[in-house]
């Protein structure tokens, strides 16, 4: 449609038009997350608006649309006086049910309820990491967003916030005519590792976390720079607000007020809750615990509120918190620790890896005393040196990593790291070479450090698995030269094991029968076992696939090798190199004279994939699959299985007993399928 831009009437309908459309559009997209047009349409729709705005700015309004982004660079904020001042929240540090129930027995308590008195009525919420935001509405235009500040003044950082796509700049015409939302500024996990990449993409610091980055976003002078750093919005309450003699709306409970901000067209956390007792409040934050890593975002704990806004009133406030509210934290997932040392570890295939030794912390859950640096270059871009103080994180199962160095703690005297020229266990050279982050040990097999990686990986157990092969063992199978290579394993002997060090006849007997036992084995397994860089489980199943027999798959040229799906011309140059060397076939060929075998089948013949290109994750009890089961299916049908539910997830497959990978699906609007669904897909009758 072409705007009539000249018959300012029909232009001025136009442009309402054009805002009401943009804004619903909008908050389909932003809020909902259900968008109804293509991006490319509000675009369109987005520049019309701007060319009629742009040639009358008579019809320019404040909550247009278009005034999200723009405005001039601030010399600083305003200080803004809040109309009703900004709590804060009691803490409950015990992560124990114990926190859970002595909230409820001081709101018990507090009320005066009787013994018998039934379960009280909670709010439960998740406690976002992120910081509060008043946004004030008059007759339902969002004129002011401020900080908490102190909790009695904050500053006002509207041009910031109405950048926020997730933030209404207009209510429905119902709302009261002053109306102030409180809610939480943050932003998501994906937004913030993007952030990450294009500051270091573009040679900046990167930010420590959502919290920081969404902290500095907000409190961003310039406008412009602020509107590149998305930010997201979840309301959980109400500051000032007309009373209901002047028009404003009554509710009785706090959920009740929730989803009417959800109406009036506010994010509110689908996670968002109600419980009765301490019972239900221990649920809720057992079962939010348990959720917290697949979230799209942050949380620090929980928040139980007392639903009642009658019995809130009556119970009123202590100093700056309320005495109807506590926030009950989850375990931190960061502290901050001292760097003892930097240790340089040699891997598998030669790599050099710095790792931080530090002082024990406990953090995620676990107590860390190590985190990788990953490599040179790394270590001296978060410039990690001994003695300085470090923030340390750990979420969920992902290893420790020190996020940032508290550079005001920093010990006089303290020395930048630098990579070593020479490998720390065998002294060999080590290269970095071009185009790589990594620094090499240059020793091979004659690195011992290298060669007892390689045992360990062959001897794991998604390889050719021996059981009780753990590191203490290999460590003193290398260092006395019982073991030099792979086969040397499979000569190992009574008499030869229990000359060693706390050996007995009883577990030298159990390793023999573990590597006898390991022989029998499948052709992906040992193919992976052989520890061929860049082969993984899931391409030496395809290599296995595709070729049925291991000499074709030796006698392979690299242009065959990339005839196989997901093998690109790095793996099939590290595949050729690694059959091209003689000691790498003899070792082969020994392990064969050793006994090592495994089926050969026939090369498999181009089969149709029916789920190329989609991700499963499987949670649950199958009634008759196994999980191995079910991925070898999957894997096989070209589909690819994952840990971890996300966006990414194409289907989610679930059994009986399924918990919060199931939850997590449901709540991302994800396929989920029972086994006979899944059965369905593989046989193409679904
Ligand atoms: S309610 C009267 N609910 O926690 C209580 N706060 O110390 C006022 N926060 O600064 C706050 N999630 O930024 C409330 N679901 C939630 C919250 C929450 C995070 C933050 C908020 C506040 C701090 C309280």
């Amino acid at each position: 449609m072409t705007p009539d831009l000249f018959s300012t009437p029909g232009t001025a309908d136009r442009a309402e038009e054009l805002r009401r459309l943009l804004q619903e559009h909008g908050h389909r997209y932003y809020v909902l997350d259900d968008p109804q047009i293509a991006d490319a349409e509000y675009d369109s729709l987005f520049r019309e608006l701007q060319t009629i705005e742009a040639q009358h700015p008579e019809l320019v309004t404040a909550d247009s649309p278009t005034r999200r982004v723009g405005g001039m660079a601030l010399a600083a904020f305003v200080s803004v006086r809040h109309a009703v001042p900004m709590l804060s929240i009691r803490t409950e540090t015990d992560t124990q049910a114990s926190g859970a129930k002595n909230f409820d027995s001081r709101v018990r308590r507090e009320l005066e309820l009787e013994e018998a008195a039934p379960e009280v009525d909670y709010v439960t919420e998740p406690k976002f990491d992120g910081l509060a935001m008043n946004l004030r509405y008059e007759a339902g235009l969002l004129v002011q967003a401020a900080t908490r500040g102190d909790g009695a003044v904050g500053e006002d950082v509207t041009q910031n916030i109405r950048t926020i796509g997730q933030i209404p700049l207009r209510l429905p015409a119902a709302v009261p005519q002053v109306l102030e939302v409180r809610g939480e500024v943050y932003m998501r996990r994906d937004d913030f590792e993007a952030l990450n990449q294009r500051q270091r993409d573009s040679g900046q610091k990167t930010f420590v976390n959502p919290r920081n980055a969404a902290a500095g976003a907000v409190r961003q002078l310039d406008p412009a720079v602020a509107a590149q750093r998305p930010l997201s919005f979840f309301a959980y309450g109400v500051g000032e607000i007309s009373p209901v003699e002047r028009g404003g709306p009554s509710f009785a409970t706090h959920f009740e007020l929730l989803q009417t901000l959800k109406a009036w067209g506010f994010p509110v956390s689908d996670l968002v809750s109600t419980a009765q007792g301490a019972d239900g409040l221990t649920a809720y934050y057992q079962s939010i615990g348990r959720q917290r890593d697949g979230l799209g975002f942050d949380i620090d704990g929980v928040v139980y509120k007392v639903n009642s806004l009658a019995w809130q009133a009556r119970m009123g406030f202590v100093t700056r918190e309320p005495r109807w509210a506590v926030a009950h934290k989850f375990p931190a997932q960061e502290q901050s620790t001292t760097v003892l040392g930097i240790e340089v570890q040699v891997g598998r295939t030669g790599k050099l890896t710095p790792v931080a030794k530090l002082a024990p912390v406990f953090v995620g859950g676990v107590t860390v005393t190590n985190a990788t640096l990953h490599n040179e270059d790394e270590a001296r871009r978060k410039d990690v040196r001994v003695g300085d103080t470090v923030i340390v994180r750990r979420a969920g199962d992902v290893i420790p990593e020190v996020v940032a160095v508290v550079l005001e703690k920093r010990p006089p005297g303290a020395q930048e790291f630098s990579m070593l020229r020479q490998c720390p266990v065998c002294g060999s050279a080590a290269v970095r070479e071009q185009g790589e982050v990594d620094y090499r040990c240059t020793g091979g097999l004659f690195c011992s450090a290298q060669r007892k990686q390689a045992i360990l990986h062959f001897a794991q157990r998604r390889a050719v698995e021996v059981e009780g092969l753990g590191d203490k063992l290999v460590d003193q199978l290398v260092d006395s030269e019982l073991v030099r290579t792979l086969p040397d394993l499979y000569r190992l002997s009574l008499s030869t094991l229990t000359p060693l060090d706390r050996m007995a006849e009883k577990s030298a007997q159990k390793l023999l029968e573990a590597l006898q036992k390991s022989k029998e084995t499948t052709l992906p397994r040992f193919l992976f076992g052989l520890g061929i860089r860049h082969v993984g489980e899931a391409t030496a199943k395809e290599l296995a696939r595709h070729f049925g027999k291991l000499n074709a798959i030796m006698d392979a040229s690299p242009e065959e090798l990339l005839q196989v799906s997901d093998i690109g011309p790095i793996v099939a140059e590290s595949l050729h190199a690694f059959f091209a060397q003689a000691h790498n076939r003899e070792v082969i060929e020994d392990l064969r004279e050793c006994g090592v075998c495994w089926t050969e089948a026939e090369p498999a013949p181009v089969v149709s994939k029916p789920l190329a290109g989609k991700t499963f994750v499987i949670t649950g009890t199958l009634p008759s699959l196994s999980r191995d089961e079910a991925r070898d299916l999957i894997e096989a049908a070209g589909g690819k299985v994952a840990g971890s539910v996300s966006k990414k997830t194409s289907f989610v497959v679930a059994g009986s007993e399924a918990g919060s990978k199931l939850e997590r699906a449901v709540e991302l609007g994800l396929a989920v399928l029972n086994e006979q669904d899944l059965r369905g897909l593989l046989d193409g009758s679904a």
